[in-house]
């Protein structure tokens, strides 16, 4: 009798759970298929002359966005991660953690010093507080940056005015608040307006494991935040998404939200008092970390195709020291994590454009259509990769 209703329990514990096993094997057996040794490389015609810029003079780029008016790219680049990355859960401010730079790139090569990489210079602003940006977003019309600062002290919004011919960002205030527990990325709907992601309920700081565990059982505990800087009291959180990482918007209505936990990508109608409605998900044979908008209306994604041999580069990282003479520090910056980007229309779904051992952790893809260069940043990379459409 009590082993059959043993069984009986097992039986409908697993009839509750199966859905969601079947779920977590259906979203992670593409990325199983690009573990090292199995891993197929992959170009889109439409990807040509692939080089890496930059490579030896800025490291770490999670952000690239383009302000195709200007011709310029906007880099979110930081050293630092290597010791200190709040959304995998690497922390070891107890060694020397350097502080991460925003750059400014001509790729247009049209504003003097052309095709140059220019270091923003941060006034009015206090880095010994240590400066680790990740996501931002550049508001043209008021000239206004948001940069995702996880400072060690805590995670906060940075906002800067920006002057592009001085390469000046000069510091106007530090916003925080108790729904940007784990503040991934920002979309700006102008004004001061903005949706932020946050990746985790469970934040690494706080509990490895709970973090983890979130991750992999990919629950929804990531949020979609509306924020209006103007009016903090009126922060509420809009939508749940697991691991809810990129956001962007595709039109006056469609927002678009990457999850790194259910690779893929969640849309929502956008209503009129900024509240979000579900439309629907599409699934990804990569996690999905960073979005974009191109000029044509192409939603572009980039991710990480095999996010353990990611987690494998998060965990050993915090012994590299660039250029020493000791043999285990310098293979400490190596990287084994590999690139995925693609698009998304409506008109014909979703297409894989890039797929390489050859490029380092891809985070964000941009694209301007007009001028035909493309470039993809990544988290733990040497410099950025830039290609011609
Ligand atoms: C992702 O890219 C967009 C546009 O390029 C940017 O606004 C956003 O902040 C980025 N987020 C992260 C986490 O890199
Ligand atoms: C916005 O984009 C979505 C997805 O491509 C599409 O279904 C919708 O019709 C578009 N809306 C507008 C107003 O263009």
């Amino acid at each position: 009798m009590a082993a059959i209703a043993k069984a009986a329990i097992y039986v409908v514990a697993l009839a509750v759970i199966a859905p969601f096993l079947y779920d977590r094997y259906v979203g992670f057996v593409p990325l199983l298929a690009n573990r090292a040794g199995k891993f197929v490389e992959f170009r889109d015609s439409t990807i040509k002359d692939v080089r890496v810029k930059f490579g030896g003079d800025i490291r770490n780029c999670e952000d690239v966005m383009l302000v195709e008016d200007l011709g310029i790219a906007l880099l979110s680049c930081d050293e630092g991660r290597d010791r200190w990355n709040t959304v995998m859960g690497t922390f070891r401010p107890d060694l020397d953690v350097k502080n991460g730079k925003l750059y400014i790139y001509d790729y247009a090569q049209q504003n003097p010093p052309k095709g140059e990489l220019r270091a923003i210079i941060l006034k009015n602003f206090e880095i010994s507080d240590s400066f680790h940006p990740l996501g931002i977003e550049y508001d043209h019309i008021a000239s206004t940056l948001y940069v995702v600062n996880h400072a060690l002290s805590g995670s906060r919004i940075e906002v800067f005015t920006v002057d592009f011919p001085s390469a000046t960002a000069t510091h106007t205030q530090t916003f925080k608040h108790e729904l940007l527990h784990t503040p991934n990325s920002i979309h700006s709907l102008g004004n001061g307006k903005l949706y932020i992601t946050n990746d985790h309920y469970f934040p690494s700081a706080v509990s490895p494991i709970l973090s983890k565990i979130e991750t992999f059982s990919g629950l929804p505990g990531g949020t979609v935040t509306y924020i209006d800087i103007n009016d903090p009291q009126a922060a509420r959180v809009v939508a749940r998404v697991p691991f809810a990482n990129g956001i962007a918007m595709l039109n006056s209505t469609t927002l678009a939200v990457g999850s790194s936990s259910k690779p893929g990508v969640y849309f929502f109608d956008v209503e009129s008092d900024q509240s979000l409605v579900f439309k629907n998900v599409i699934r990804a044979p990569s996690s999905v970390d960073n979005l974009s908008v191109d000029g044509s209306g192409a939603l572009l994604l980039a991710g990480h195709p095999d996010p353990f041999r990611l987690m494998h580069v998060s965990k050993n990282r915090w012994a590299c020291v660039v250029g020493s003479d000791v043999e285990e520090e310098r293979r400490a910056c190596g990287c084994i994590a590999p690139s995925w980007a693609g698009e998304w229309t409506e008109a014909r779904g979703l297409r894989t454009l890039y797929k390489s051992e050859g490029f380092c952790s891809s985070t964000t893809l941009v694209r301007d259509v007009e001028r035909g260069v493309g470039m993809i940043s990544g988290l733990y990379s040497d410099g950025i990769l830039q290609f011609s459409l």
